[in-house]
């Protein structure tokens, strides 16, 4: 076992060679670090804010075990007349911690059950807060057979529908980039659009072959995605061995390291670097090889917006969407 894993990162050194030269200061921002997550989000993260906080399963058609966590308000008064089921839909190599790692005046997650919502915590397969496969283990190929879209057709399906059915109501679905694109391909389905009140879009995606960012778009190039797929390497995973490695390879003077988030996002106004340790105890949360690779396909396809647009605007009708990109909005 240990021999083949050595074996993978030697033979992606040789491969990723000519494109790498490691950075010695990236060490220090990214502090990789492995935090045993024994207990769950609520226990961690959730609950010592003083917020009550339940932790909840919903299994996938295909047998996936996803955690949910359901989180009310800090103020006894709201608990008791708890307002509309709300569902939170985090990005890519995130889960649901993401809403509640700042102060509870500045994480969605807490803002919102304390204007009295009843807030649920998704989390798709593969992330931490993942319970696992009714069969497989994560170390099977299979376990990690997927991309965005069975996040969207079983993951956000099912959490649509647990909430649905514990709450009795209609689910205000809001979704963070990927949570967004595959908030709009599960709203495809009739049946789990019937059980969405309204959805907010938070930096949507649909397309992605109008980037810029550099990092992104160098390892679309390097072919990373098939390589480490080639070499059998199924499970991305940036708190490994071999992750924390491959981070350091695709770091070389193109790229600047130390500034890793804004070399795939741009520039952020808000994002409070003197946190930043703090968040990587949490993320980066694991997702698919199969999935990253899917995505960076959509960044090369030229006709993907103009069958995005039909695609959206053939389903979005009668469903209240609400898009926000920080970029084309004033600050206020
Ligand atoms: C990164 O940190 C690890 C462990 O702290 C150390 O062994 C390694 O030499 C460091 N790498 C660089 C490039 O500084
Ligand atoms: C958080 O917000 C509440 C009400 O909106 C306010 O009373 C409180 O002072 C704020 N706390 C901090 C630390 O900003
Ligand atoms: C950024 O984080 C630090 C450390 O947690 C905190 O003291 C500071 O108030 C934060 N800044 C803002 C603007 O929230």
């Amino acid at each position: 076992m240990e021999l083949s894993a050595a074996l993978k990162v030697a033979l992606l050194s040789s491969l990723l060679l000519s494109a790498v030269k490691s950075a010695e200061d990236f060490n220090d921002t990214l502090n990789l670090r492995q935090k045993s997550h024994v207990a769950g989000l609520c226990a961690q993260l959730i609950e010592p804010a003083g917020f009550p906080c339940s932790e909840h399963n919903a299994q996938t058609k295909d047998g996936f075990v996803l955690g949910l966590q359901r989180v009310s308000s800090s103020s006894g008064i709201l608990r008791r007349q708890m307002g509309p089921p709300v569902l939170l839909i985090h990005g890519l190599f995130m889960a649901g911690d993401a809403w509640f790692l700042d102060t509870p005046n500045q994480s969605l997650g807490f803002i919102l059950a304390n204007r009295g919502f009843d807030v649920w915590v998704g989390n798709v397969r593969g992330t931490r807060w993942c319970h696992g496969h009714i069969s497989l283990s994560e170390k099977d190929k299979k376990f990690w057979d997927w991309s965005w879209q069975e996040y969207a057709l079983y993951d956000l399906q099912e959490m649509i529908r647990y909430v649905y059915t514990v709450t009795n109501s209609r689910v205000f679905v809001i979704g963070y980039s990927q949570g967004t694109i595959i908030s709009l391909a599960a709203f495809t389905e009739p049946d789990t659009v019937q059980m969405v009140g309204a959805a907010a879009l938070l930096c949507p995606i649909t397309y992605l072959n109008h980037m810029t960012a550099r990092l992104p778009l160098r390892l679309v190039k390097m072919h990373l995605t098939q390589v480490l797929l080639a070499v059998g390497i199924h499970e991305l995973n940036f708190k490994s061995d071999w992750g924390t490695r491959i981070m350091e390879m695709m770091c070389d003077r193109h790229v600047d390291c130390g500034d890793l988030l804004s070399s795939i996002t741009g520039k952020n106004c808000c994002f409070n670097s003197s946190r930043i340790d703090f968040y990587l105890e949490y993320e980066p949360h694991p997702s698919s090889t199969k999935n990253l690779n899917h995505l960076f396909q959509s960044m090369l396809c030229s006709l993907c917006s103009t069958l995005a647009l039909h695609i959206l605007s053939s389903f979005s009708q009668g469903l209240s969407l609400t898009y926000y990109h920080p970029a084309k909005e004033k600050r206020k």
